[in-house]
């Protein structure tokens, strides 16, 4: 017997099916007299409620609403309670806007911090992201709010990004790209969950019944319902058959009627549509049966906001302990993000911010003396002398520069992945002025990702905010002035140079299989393991004291140890637990993060932690067995501040588990760091399967599933004409570091995803008519599409009599 039993039989086969799509860009389908719709808003920082024309690429605008910091900010906290304040607060945001469902958090790995959306996503780790996300999801679920993990799964880069296959070995798959959504999903209960754009070694994660039906709902216990992303829809039936519930944005007639006709046919059998409609049912339900909303404070969510930034920053830097500022210190800040801030990412996060801060205009709450201001340079491009010379100036002035560079907006978006590690050369330019100077540099770094940092000897402190969303500013001042002690740690490594992240030079792939060729060795994973040298190692904060770990003792429940605080002030440590096997025969990073604790201690204070095992600390996924496995015996169970540098290591020995088979003379290159020199045939005999083969250069006939950047192969003059246009209009915008997400998501957008994006416009056929038209048939296809686009008006005006 199915939950809404009752309703269910009060349904005609054309309503169930109808309700297998949105109506519109952010709402369920409504049955008339029936069933009312709930309302889905982005995003995973802030709400983005659309109450004009919507758009799933942040362009038209929203309702006013706090922004929180990003994903990748928050990370740095290392604290899940603090995704769950903000996670809290957006949620009761969203029940002041009714929203009833929040599509967020985000929690890709950042494979490769150059990934357009690293700064949405929290980590290179897959056991920090997962514990940071079920923080949050539990925190926006608490008063009734649907939260929607996203999204499910390998889905590492931008370019190509509905139009791209990750191809990935078993056990990267699992432990490094599943165990993050496990873990949120496990922990974290979400109601909903989001399906991701790619397909995985294959198969379109919406059609996946591995991923979305055996894994997701069996393996993980979710008891939720599953949304594609906006557009992720490809064969609606293969979706409902897998396990996918709603395919957003709305489709239209068209779409229920595929599934009408597969019921009819015996292709998709009633009972798997009950069984989808009843998941979906029931989540809808509940969240228009939930009470009414507390009360509301704009005060409040901004302190929610400005505690969750000043947690989350991070100290890199402290040369003669300049930090904190003295009282009454003379400064001069300097940097155009100083006014304006930067602090959030581009896209579907997009927030209409209510209360944004500037370090400039909130540097009079704090005890410092600002002796002038400067923009110093633009915010992106190359250096103006008469700006360079105006903040040179201000040195005679103060007694230290605040300056605060970093990412620009145009560096960081979803539909667009970094073309390198740099900040803009203008702001580079600046800090070499400064210097010269000989005053002190106190640098406040913005942006959501991994940079390069190749004048860092030019600064004296660096303090890194990521994107500390509308009160960042006051946060910054905070840690500047000593209010705070500074007790973020990076969620991600900061490599030396690009060249050294693992196929930097493959990423993002430019053809339609992406190969994973690093394997598990992803961030840390690789550098630890490969002795490469990085400017930060994950897990890097400083502190304005210091701390000493002793004590320490291993029993079957976890790690024990004292943590003494040897500094002159209270601080807030963050001990990492990190497991490695260093006899083993299998492929294993030399260390994984398995745990951590924080605690706070004041001057001289020791306190005794305890970081437990968990299911997660000694498994490993067995390719061959097609299963999670412990590996028994000896074990090296290191504490450290960060993953370089390991304080104490104790052993352990598992009794439980097996011996693996695997040869310890296997996959060589990946066991001795030498990752750059494994080829495509090296990664084939991890992968256990032949590579799929991507489409050599040339005209061909196009496909259904290629994206719109592929008609310059088109055989038509017209479709490689439209592909050049579009080509050209994009790199227009970059040229003028304003990228057009509109442009780029078209041109990464497949011929199908026309049908998907714009609800009845435009049908299937019409689509394959414009298709037909792309491969060379001008005049028929014209026809064709003038015939289909009648029939297709006929349908859709007799769709209105089942909508609410
Ligand atoms: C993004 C999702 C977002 C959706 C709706 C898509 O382009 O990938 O993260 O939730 O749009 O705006």
């Amino acid at each position: 017997m199915l939950k809404n039993q009752k309703l269910l039989e009060q349904l005609t086969l054309k309503e169930k099916a109808l309700l297998m799509a949105g109506q519109g860009e952010w709402q369920t389908r409504a049955i008339k007299g029936k069933l009312k719709s709930i309302f889905l808003s982005d995003g995973p920082f802030g709400l983005r409620k659309q109450s004009g024309a919507g758009d799933h690429l942040g362009l038209n605008g929203s309702e006013p609403a706090t922004c929180f910091p990003s994903s990748a900010t928050l990370a740095n906290s290392w604290d899940p309670a603090v995704g769950r304040a903000v996670g809290r607060a957006l949620g009761r945001e969203a029940r002041r806007l009714e929203v009833d469902q929040v599509l967020g958090p985000a929690l890709n790995i950042k494979r490769n911090p150059r990934g357009g959306r690293s700064f949405e996503y929290f980590s290179e780790d897959p056991y920090l992201a997962g514990k940071m996300a079920a923080g949050m999801i539990q925190g926006l679920q608490e008063n009734g709010t649907i939260a929607t993990p996203k999204h499910l799964a390998v889905n590492s880069q931008e370019t190509r990004r509905m139009a791209s296959n990750s191809v990935v070995d078993q056990r990267a798959l699992h432990e490094i790209y599943l165990t993050n959504f496990e873990i949120a999903v496990k922990e974290g209960k979400p109601k909903s969950i989001m399906s991701s754009y790619n397909e995985i070694n294959g198969s379109y994660a919406n059609e996946s019944k591995w991923l979305l039906t055996d894994t997701l709902r069996k393996d993980w216990g979710f008891d939720g319902y599953v949304v594609t992303d906006w557009g992720g829809d490809n064969d609606h039936v293969s979706g409902i058959k897998a396990g996918s519930n709603l395919a957003m944005p709305g489709l239209g007639v068209n779409a229920a009627e595929e599934v009408v006709q597969a019921v009819e046919k015996g292709e998709l059998s009633e009972e798997v549509l009950n069984q989808r409609v009843d998941e979906l049912l029931t989540v809808i339900l509940e969240a228009q049966a939930k009470p009414a909303a507390g009360n509301f404070s704009w005060e409040e969510q901004h302190a929610v906001a400005r505690d969750a930034a000043k947690k989350s920053l991070v100290l890199l830097k402290n040369k003669d302990q300049i930090l904190p500022l003295a009282k009454g210190t003379k400064v001069a800040l300097v940097g155009d993000f100083a006014k304006n801030p930067r602090y959030q990412g581009a896209g579907s996060s997009l927030i209409n911010s209510r209360d944004l801060e500037s370090l400039l205009a909130t540097a009079k709450d704090y005890p410092i003396d600002l002796v002038g201001y400067a923009q110093g340079c633009p915010r992106q491009g190359e250096a103006k002398p008469e700006l360079l010379k105006e903040a040179m100036s201000l040195a005679d002035k103060c007694d230290v520069y605040v300056v605060n560079v970093g990412l620009d907006e145009s560096a960081e978006s979803e539909g667009l992945d970094r073309p390198n590690l740099s900040i803009p050369p203008c702001q580079a330019d600046l800090l070499e002025a400064l210097a010269k100077t000989g005053k002190p540099i106190v640098l406040v770094l913005s942006g959501g990702a991994a940079i390069e940092l190749p004048w860092e000897g030019k600064v004296n402190a660096i303090v890194h905010e990521y994107l500390g969303g509308e009160a960042g500013a006051s946060a910054v001042w905070e840690v500047l002035t000593g209010k705070y002690n500074p007790s973020g740690r990076l969620a991600e490594s900061y490599p030396l140079t690009e060249t050294d992240i693992p196929f930097d030079n493959e990423f993002p792939a430019e053809k339609h299989n992406a190969y994973y060729k690093e394997s598990i060795f992803v961030g840390y994973r690789y550098y630890e393991t490969a002795g490469v040298k990085v400017k930060y190692p994950f897990g890097y904060g400083l502190s304005y004291t210091t701390f000493a770990y002793s004590n320490l003792e291993i029993d079957d429940q976890g790690a024990s140890l004292d943590v003494t605080n040897t500094g002159q002030v209270a601080g807030k440590e963050t001990v990492q637990l990190y497991i490695g096997k260093e006899d083993s025969p299998l492929l294993r990073p030399k260390r994984e993060l398995k745990g951590w604790a924080q605690v706070d201690l004041e001057p001289g204070e020791t306190k005794r932690i305890k970081i437990p095992f968990d299911e997660y600390s000694f498994r490993y996924f067995d390719q061959s067995l097609e299963t999670w496995q412990e590996e028994k015996g000896h074990y090296q169970i290191m504490l450290g501040r960060n993953v370089a540098d390991v304080v104490l290591t104790g052993e352990y020995d598992l009794k439980r588990g097996i011996v693996p088979k695997e040869s310890s003379s296997s996959y060589g290159k990946y066991r001795e760091g030498k990752l750059l020199l494994v080829t495509d045939q090296d990664f084939a005999d991890l992968y256990g399967a032949k590579l799929p083969k991507n489409l050599p250069a040339g005209r061909r006939e196009l496909e259904w599933n290629d994206p719109l950047r592929e008609m310059a192969n088109a055989k038509s003059w017209l479709g490689r004409a439209v592909a050049k246009w579009l080509a050209n209009k994009i790199q227009q915008s970059l040229d003028e570091s304003k990228p057009d997400l509109n442009f780029l998501f078209n041109y990464n957008m497949p011929f199908r995803a026309m049908t998907k994006m714009m609800g009845d416009m435009i049908s299937r056929p019409m689509a394959e008519d414009i298709l037909f038209i792309v491969n060379g048939h001008f005049w028929r296809g014209t026809g064709r599409l003038i015939r289909d686009y009648f029939q297709n008006n006929r349908k859709v005006k007799n769709d209105k009599d089942v909508q609410e």
